[in-house]
């Protein structure tokens, strides 16, 4: 039973039990269609110029027709499983950070679960927009430390394209798509996930909001269905406030001062806010991880995309110091400090083959359930089965394999 803040606080630091929150692996899938400031032109009225002026970004990558956050997403797990070296059984949670999933239900984290023939793993996504993966990272931290899990997929995957509204240029500069996954481990040595930060205030939700089929709208206005609605000036004056204010209270949380952080990772959304909070923290730019400038803003996945450019390039090394910050639709914003612990672990072909032939096994067993079901519907029906039932609404398309 926690009694005091204090209490509180060193379970979060330390883990309870000694135990701590790692990650140990990580992959990144972008898509390879690149759109440029200068495609957008002949898009809409915009110009090269403006958008890199105001937001910093001149290029995005836009999935091609096949791909989906759940594809994408796949093939990051996919990268970060390899990179752990471990198989899909050893995954006790998958947790996936979207807001653009193909259904509501059934989860991208599921349809991605049975992608990789995760047989033992638990699965859900998770709805903080831009803030979520770290949202889903604190989850994955607090299930190890809590001891109810021991190895969590941590995915942030979006395909923004897929809900932008291609004619409004206060938007449609800005999105696009990407995926990345984390594979976060126990372990009883100190570090990994040290501290997070979660805020919320939905009295902002209509700054940013996308429809489900489920209505209401905000404030009784008609909005195209399921695309992206922003008030930019809104998200951004709120942006610039939080971004360093949630950075200041994740670094004092764990006791230590911003010149203790080697790297700071910001949600990738605007180059204008990640400089107004860096220069009101008096960080310096090269203790910022910025790619914004070739992917715009994936949302869920600017984050952990970032950061694995980070660790490819040596701005991030072993025994750093990084906090992670970023702000989002609901209003929802989050930083998390972390230590950067990562001993590389040696490739090996032999593990390499056998997930490959994992992953055929695991198509093959998706695709024998699926016709085990239709052969128990066909001789086992329960009695009220028999009888015709009215159907209400359009009968919509099942979840397909590769979605
Ligand atoms: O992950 C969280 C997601 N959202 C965000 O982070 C969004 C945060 N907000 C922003 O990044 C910025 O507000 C935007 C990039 C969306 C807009 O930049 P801004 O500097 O806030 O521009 P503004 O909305 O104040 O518009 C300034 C002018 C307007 O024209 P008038 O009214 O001054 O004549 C706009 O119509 O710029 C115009 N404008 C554009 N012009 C050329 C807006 N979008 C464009 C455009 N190209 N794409």
């Amino acid at each position: 039973m926690i009694k005091s803040r204090h209490r509180k606080r060193q379970i979060r630091a330390n883990g309870e039990n000694g135990r701590y929150a790692h990650v140990t692996g990580w992959g990144v899938e972008v898509p390879e269609r690149v759109l440029t400031n200068h495609d957008l032109e002949q898009m809409v009225d915009t110009s090269d110029e403006w958008i890199r002026e105001r937001t910093g970004i001149s290029e995005r990558r836009i999935a091609d027709d096949r791909d989906t956050a759940v594809t994408l997403g796949t093939r990051a797990a996919r990268k970060a499983l390899k990179h752990a070296d471990i198989l899909p059984d050893d995954l006790d949670l998958i947790i996936v950070a979207t807001m653009s999933p193909v259904y509501l239900c059934p989860s991208t984290a599921c349809l991605i679960q049975d992608q990789l023939g995760a047989t033992r793993a638990g699965a859900f996504d998770l709805l903080a927009a831009c803030s979520g993966f770290i949202y889903a990272l604190s989850t994955a931290a607090g299930q190890i430390k809590s001891g109810m899990a021991r190895t969590v997929l941590v995915i942030g995957t979006e395909t923004l394209s897929r809900i932008t509204d291609w004619s409004d240029r206060g938007t449609c500069i800005l999105f696009a798509d990407g995926a990345a996954a984390f594979v976060l481990q126990e372990s009883d040595t100190p570090g990994g996930v040290r501290e997070v930060v979660l805020h919320s205030d939905g009295s902002g939700g209509e700054l940013l909001y996308v429809h489900s089929g489920a209505r209401p709208t905000w404030n009784g206005a008609e909005a195209p269905a399921s695309l992206i609605n922003m008030n930019g000036r809104g998200v951004f004056r709120f942006a610039a406030r939080v971004m360093s204010s949630a950075t200041e209270e994740v670094v004092q949380q764990a006791g230590l001062t911003l010149n203790d952080i080697d790297v700071i990772v910001p949600h990738q959304a605007n180059m204008r806010i990640i400089d107004a909070a860096m220069r009101s923290l008096k960080i310096s730019s090269d203790r910022v991880v910025a790619n914004i400038e070739r992917y715009g803003n994936t949302s869920a996945a600017s984050i952990p995309i970032a950061i694995v450019e980070a660790v490819e390039n040596g701005q991030i090394k072993p025994n750093d110091r990084i906090v992670l910050v970023g702000f989002g639709g609901g209003l929802t914003w989050a930083a998390a400090l972390l230590e950067w612990e990562v001993t590389p672990t040696p490739a090996s072909y032999g593990r390499d083959v056998l997930r490959e032939g994992l992953y055929i096994l695991a198509r093959v067993r998706s695709l024998i359930n699926r016709m085990l079901r239709l052969l128990e519907a066909l001789f086992f029906r329960a009695p009220s089965d028999r009888q015709p039932r009215q159907r209400a609404g359009t009968p919509a398309k099942p979840p397909q394999q590769d979605e």
